[in-house]
């Protein structure tokens, strides 16, 4: 998307699609609200606040001492109450909550009556097992009614989790674990995945190896495989909290207590916890879940496909869609298992109406062929929406003909881990969307798009990087345990602005593009990954001298991972593919399956300029299958002749 001439082709793109009339005639947001939350956007973030039920109202909207904001400082609020108990204490006990369905075909259906019953009885066993207020709870679960069980019992006693995604190796979780310093883990023997039962408590019992203080493990049993155990240490959830009383009377926090820490990849090989609290996180990710999918909570069956082990699913499986009473379905597994249209048929069968899932699936399902969606019932779907990295116009064209029948608006919705929810996009009720463009800030939102210099551009034909200028209620508090590296990562670059790591551009409109990111965060699948982290899991294997690695354009998953790899013993060349294979599953084992780079060179040098700094522009370039760009600053430059030798010509 960096590419130029791409870029020149988007921003030619001249079809619209304006709301259709009944949408915009009901929208929950209209285009007034823009300007009512310009001119007073606390009283605005206020009125959202009031959507939420609060123990005790704040004394201030907005305490804010750069770079950290306390938004509604001095209120109390229970997070759980808000997700769960105020619909059944509203009367709307009976309705669904959660249509879950596990990936062999099973499926339950949870009302918010039930889900209260069973973030109680959660609550209670948590709370018997010490977790108390502030302690740390580590989730590395599937996706089944547990997990979200799980989240709502630790808001509800205010401990704060960290969600682990189940994708990720034994390292990675124990990183996690001991950098928030979880004392409870909560998992599952295994869950589902193209067909198979994989192991997730496998990967927990090595992970405690190096976690002396963990010291509990709460396994839900998902699957029936076997399982090692540790008599003492590990618990079965069905034997623990299923005997557990059904009432739980929840306290209420802080609006500033912490509600959870995510990790996400920052420049560094060390991930970053990101921490968000209680309050604002909440009003934001209500109101945005509310008024971007123009929510009605009463008629729509809403879908996120998203895993609840990143952000996308804390804000939009869980915190938004049952803070506002939405009924949403929840699915275990693949979307190819066990045929290629599971996704359509959950969509005709639990008739759903708004489904919000990322770019690189919708490719996916374009490879797979337009056949496929067309032999299920799609009538049911009213809204469209995508995140997670910019989506190409080919995509949402493909996006709005052949799910979105030509009728529903798709609302490409921009934002980040720190962002706690959507900050760019369009209103379905309101603008008329442009395949590609994630359009337009929401309500309230201050960003702007800076030059180089931190000089603010026109909203018209300019680029350069993306920033908020002024605080909202869903943006991180801090990371965790380093309020430096918080200030210095996000309000450094451009002081007095949250730096968001993007690239962006204003159109002839005043519509914003996304470009990508413009530090070294790769974006596969819509998952951020960081080069450095990728190449420190190289460097660690014993045969790797040095490893640099770069984001290559790639039509499914957006970007790929290329890794170029020095051996520390040059062995001429037939060992060279054993060698990256083996390398793969290196990674694989040392952060997971989703770092696997798509490429591994084996080269003998790598480009370096005087000073000793790798060039990844002309890595880049290579990857990219581009002529490299300027190569006078190399010490040598027939190292780009040499590793030029080593790219296999069909590729
Ligand atoms: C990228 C995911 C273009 C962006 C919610 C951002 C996007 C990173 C979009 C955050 C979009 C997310 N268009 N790029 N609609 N949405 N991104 O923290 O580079 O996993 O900085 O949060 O994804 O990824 P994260």
């Amino acid at each position: 998307m960096s590419d130029d001439a791409t870029l020149d082709d988007l921003l030619h793109e001249t079809r619209r699609f304006p709301p259709p009339e009944d949408l915009a005639a009901n929208a929950n947001v209209t285009a007034d609200v823009y300007e009512t939350a310009a001119h007073g956007p606390l009283a605005f973030w206020e009125q959202a606040a009031r959507r939420l039920t609060w123990a005790q109202e704040w004394e201030q909207v907005l305490d804010w001492q750069p770079p950290f904001a306390r938004w509604f400082a001095g209120g109390r609020i229970n997070v759980a109450h808000n997700c769960v108990d105020r619909h059944v204490e509203a009367g709307r006990g009976d309705r669904v909550a959660l249509h879950w369905e596990g990936e062999p075909g099973d499926s339950r259906t949870i009302t918010y009556a039930q889900l209260r019953r069973e973030v109680c009885q959660a609550a209670n066993a948590l709370a018997g097992l010490g977790v108390s207020a502030g302690d740390r709870v580590a989730i590395y679960l599937p996706m089944i009614p547990e997990t979200v069980v799980a989240m709502l019992a630790c808001a509800r006693l205010g401990a704060p989790h960290t969600v682990v995604f189940g994708g990720f190796s034994a390292d990675s979780l124990r990183s996690r674990i001991l950098d928030c310093d979880a004392r409870i883990v909560i998992t599952a023997d295994g869950g589902y995945r193209r067909g198979a039962a994989s192991g997730l408590k496998t990967n927990v019992d090595e992970a405690l190896k190096g976690c002396p203080d963990v010291r509990n493990v709460l396994v839900v049993q998902r699957t029936g495989q076997d399982v090692a155990w540790q008599d003492g240490r590990d618990i079965w959830w069905h034997d623990l909290v299923e005997s557990q009383s059904t009432e739980h009377a929840a306290d209420s926090f802080d609006s500033d207590h912490p509600l959870f820490v995510l990790y996400t990849s920052g420049t560094t090989a060390k991930p970053k916890g990101i921490l968000h609290t209680t309050g604002g996180y909440l009003a934001f990710a209500a109101w945005t879940h509310w008024a971007v999918f123009d929510l009605k909570p009463a008629n729509d069956v809403y879908w996120c496909t998203a895993d609840v082990g990143w952000v996308t699913g804390h804000s939009y499986i869980v915190y938004g869609p049952l803070a506002n009473g939405a009924t949403s379905l929840m699915y275990e597994g693949t979307p190819d298992t066990p045929h290629r249209g599971r996704w359509w048929e959950l969509v005709e069968k639990y008739r759903v109406s708004i489904i919000y899932t990322a770019p690189t699936a919708i490719r996916t399902c374009m490879k797979w062929g337009d056949d496929v969606p067309a032999e299920f019932d799609l009538t049911s779907l009213r809204l469209l929406g995508t995140v997670g990295e910019p989506i190409n116009p080919e995509a949402w064209m493909w996006y709005r003909e052949h799910i979105g029948g030509d009728r529903c608006p798709i609302v490409d919705t921009w934002w980040q881990t720190e962002t706690g929810g959507i900050l760019i996009s369009p209103l379905p009720g309101v603008h008329a969307c442009k395949p590609g463009s994630a359009m337009r800030p929401l309500p309230g939102i201050a960003a702007e798009i800076y030059d180089d210099h931190g000089e603010v551009l026109p909203r018209r034909d300019a680029g350069g990087y993306l920033v908020l200028t002024a605080p909202w209620p869903g943006m991180m508090k801090t990371i965790w345990g380093d309020d430096e590296r918080y200030r210095e990562v996000y309000w450094s670059r451009f002081p007095g602005a949250y730096f968001a790591g993007d690239g962006a551009k204003w159109d002839s409109d005043g519509d914003i593009w996304l470009l990508g990111r413009v530090d070294d965060v790769m974006n596969i699948s819509g998952h951020r990954i960081s080069t450095t982290e990728v190449e420190s899991a190289l460097v660690s294997h014993p045969q790797v001298a040095e490893a640099a690695v770069v984001g290559a354009p790639d039509p499914t998953t957006g970007q790929a991972i290329v890794a170029f790899v020095i051996p520390r013993i040059a062995d001429g060349g037939t060992e060279e593919a054993g060698l990256a294979a083996h390398l793969r599953d290196h990674v694989a084992k040392e952060i997971g399956p989703i770092a696997k780079p798509r490429q591994i060179l084996v080269v003998p040098e790598l480009p370096k300029t005087r000073s000793g700094k790798i060039m990844r522009r002309l890595l880049r370039d290579i990857s990219a299958n581009r002529e490299p760009g300027d190569v006078t600053t190399l010490t040598d430059s027939s190292v780009m002749d040499q590793i030029k030798e080593k790219i296999p010509t069909e590729d």
